[in-house]
This record gives C-alpha cells, sequence and structure tokens, in this order.
C-alpha cells in the first residue's frame, strides 16, 4: 500500500474571538505559512495503529490510548465514520504551528490525522465532514468550542462564521498582508473561555453589551473586506482590541506588543484567539513589513509570521 500525505494549515481569527462563543459573528482566515503534515505508512500485519507526534516525542497504539487523548479520538471517530476496523498502519505528525498560542494547533492536527487516515483506507471525506469529525474532538479539550477552529481549517478559505449555522465564505476583494507576532506565552483556550463564562455569569448584561459591540465591528470588517476597503479594517481591530480588553482576555505582552506594533505603523491590531497570551496580528502596508517585524521582536515577540490573506 502506498504512503499517503495530507497537511492542514494553521489559522487566525481576524475579528469576533470569544463573543463568537455566545453567537456572534466572527471572521477567521486560514494561514498556510504554517502547516501540520500526517503521513501514514503501512505497518507489519496485526501491529494495528500507531499514532506519531514528532514534535512531542510521543508515540501511542490507538489500542491502549486514552478516552481523552485528542490524537486517538481523531482517529476513532474517523474509524467509526468509515465503519473501518482498525489498520495496520503508522501515522507519523510533524508540525511548524505553535503550540496553544491561537494558531489552531490542535485542530490542524486533527483535521490533518483525519484526512490522512480515510486517504490511507482508500476514502476522501469532503470538507464539511472532517469539519463535523473535527468539532467532536474540539469539545475534548475546549469544552465548549464555537466550532470556527475546525471549519476555517477544514475549508482553509477564510470565513465569516456564526455558531450552528451553515458556514459562510468570505471573498476577500483586495489580499492584505498580516504580521503575526507571538509573545510566547502558551494559554489554554479552554481555562480563558471557562474564566469569562464565570465573568459573564455575575453580570451578564455588560458582557453582552460587550459581546454585542464586537459583533458589529465584525459585520462592519465582512463589508469593508468584501468591497476592498482595507483602510477600514485597522480601526477596526484596534476597536476589537479594546473591547477583548474590557472582556480581560488581554495581557501586558498581548498590550506592549499591540502598541509597539501601532507605533511603528500597523494600520492596526489586536490580539487573536483566546488571548491572555498567544498571538497578537498586525495589519501592515506592505513597504514597512521589514521594519515592523523588527519593532514586534525587539518589542518581545518570540515570533513573527508574515501572511498573505486572500491569495492562493
Ligand atoms: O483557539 P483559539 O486560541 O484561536 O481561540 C478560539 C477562539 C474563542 O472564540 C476564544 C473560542 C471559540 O471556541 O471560538
Amino acid at each position: 500500500m502506498a504512503v499517503i500525505e495530507s497537511s492542514a494549515p494553521g489559522k487566525i481569527i481576524l475579528f469576533g474571538e470569544h463573543a463568537v462563543v455566545y453567537g456572534r459573528p466572527a471572521i477567521a482566515v486560514p494561514v498556510t505559512e504554517v502547516q501540520v503534515i500526517v503521513t501514514a505508512e503501512p505497518a507489519p500485519k496485526d501491529s494495528g495503529l500507531t499514532l506519531v507526534a514528532l514534535e512531542l516525542g510521543e508515540s501511542v497504539p490507538l489500542s491502549t490510548a486514552m478516552q481523552d487523548n485528542p490524537l486517538a479520538a481523531a482517529a476513532r471517530l474517523t474509524l467509526a465514520r468509515l465503519c473501518a476496523p482498525e489498520p495496520d498502519a503508522t501515522l507519523i505528525i510533524s508540525s511548524t504551528i505553535p503550540i496553544a498560542s491561537g494558531l489552531g494547533s490542535g485542530t490542524a492536527v486533527s483535521t490533518a490525522l483525519v484526512r490522512t487516515l480515510a486517504g490511507f483506507l482508500g476514502h476522501t471525506l469532503e470538507a464539511a465532514e472532517v469539519s463535523r469529525l473535527v468539532f467532536e474532538v474540539e469539545k475534548i479539550h475546549h469544552g465548549t468550542p464555537s466550532g470556527i477552529d475546525n471549519t476555517v481549517i477544514a475549508y482553509e478559505q477564510p470565513v465569516y462564521f456564526v455558531r450552528e449555522q451553515p458556514i459562510e465564505q468570505l471573498s476577500v476583494r483586495t489580499p492584505f498582508t498580516l504580521l503575526i507576532g507571538d509573545t510566547g506565552t502558551r494559554s489554554p483556550t479552554k481555562k480563558v473561555v471557562e474564566h469569562l463564562r464565570r465573568n459573564r455569569k455575575r453580570n451578564p448584561a455588560r458582557y453582552d453589551a460587550l459581546f454585542d459591540q464586537i459583533g458589529d465591528i465584525v459585520d462592519e470588517a465582512r463589508e469593508a473586506i468584501e468591497t476592498g476597503s482595507i483602510g477600514r479594517l485597522g480601526p477596526l481591530m484596534d476597536d476589537n482590541h479594546e473591547l477583548l480588553i474590557e472582556l480581560g482576555v488581554s495581557s501586558k505582552k498581548l498590550d506592549e506588543l499591540v502598541e509597539a506594533a501601532r507605533f511603528a505603523g500597523a494600520m492596526g491590531a489586536k490580539l487573536s484567539g483566546a488571548g491572555r497570551g498567544g498571538n497578537m496580528i498586525a495589519l501592515v502596508e506592505d513597504d514597512v513589513t521589514e521594519e515592523l517585524a523588527e519593532a514586534l521582536g525587539e518589542a518581545g515577540a518570540k515570533r513573527v509570521i508574515r501572511t498573505r490573506v486572500g491569495e492562493w
């Protein structure tokens, strides 16, 4: 049997994180500059399926993996969906996506794993099917995921996303450039989402009003992206960041990087993803990308990724 290989990109949330958990819209885009690659190789008869995560130095036989192991969950869900017995194979996972930093590393691993295992078994799953299976895995480590990460990564397209609604792909009229600056602080999404849920319980009116304001920004941003009014996006990013500060999900380091980006000439900047750590994003004009990346490095960014949105 031939070796099968699939990949999945990273992602960032451009607008609307957290509010999206509470039914407001959000916009996310794939980041193809970072990737997960999963390769399947045939293994000796009766050896079963082994999952090897190269970066984590982990090798887990499916038969002994814990129920909540996300790699095993992705494999089990795929086998159940295809009504297939466990094959004799080794799945080797390698990734250039930083972990727990808002770039969708876990989601991309599940996505590439589902695709590769299905391919090894002779099937090609539609994006909607991959997204649905990966969403089941997300629930294990995220608790109450909105579903935006599995959607944008499985479809590999910019999306305008509303929880439990059919996916709406976003057409980017004029491509634009973002820098993604990593604080170097890992921040598990589940913890931040739970913390916000507790706070909202104490004062639902305040938090719901903030979510509504974020939802309005997302709708304005959608229009700007679809009409190519890139100049409008920067101030909308700045406004979204302010509201995320009010939600209590920013951090000193994130605010410093956002400030540094603006000071160095970014059109706008905000945290991206769960917050409290992870990444921030800055909208930049192409001719100042280098200086801005340098400014982010000087302000303490551990890694800076440049990505083009809307150019495939
Ligand atoms: O996975 P992250 O760090 O990009 O954050 C997910 C975005 C949240 O809105 C905070 C959670 C969710 O499920 O949508």
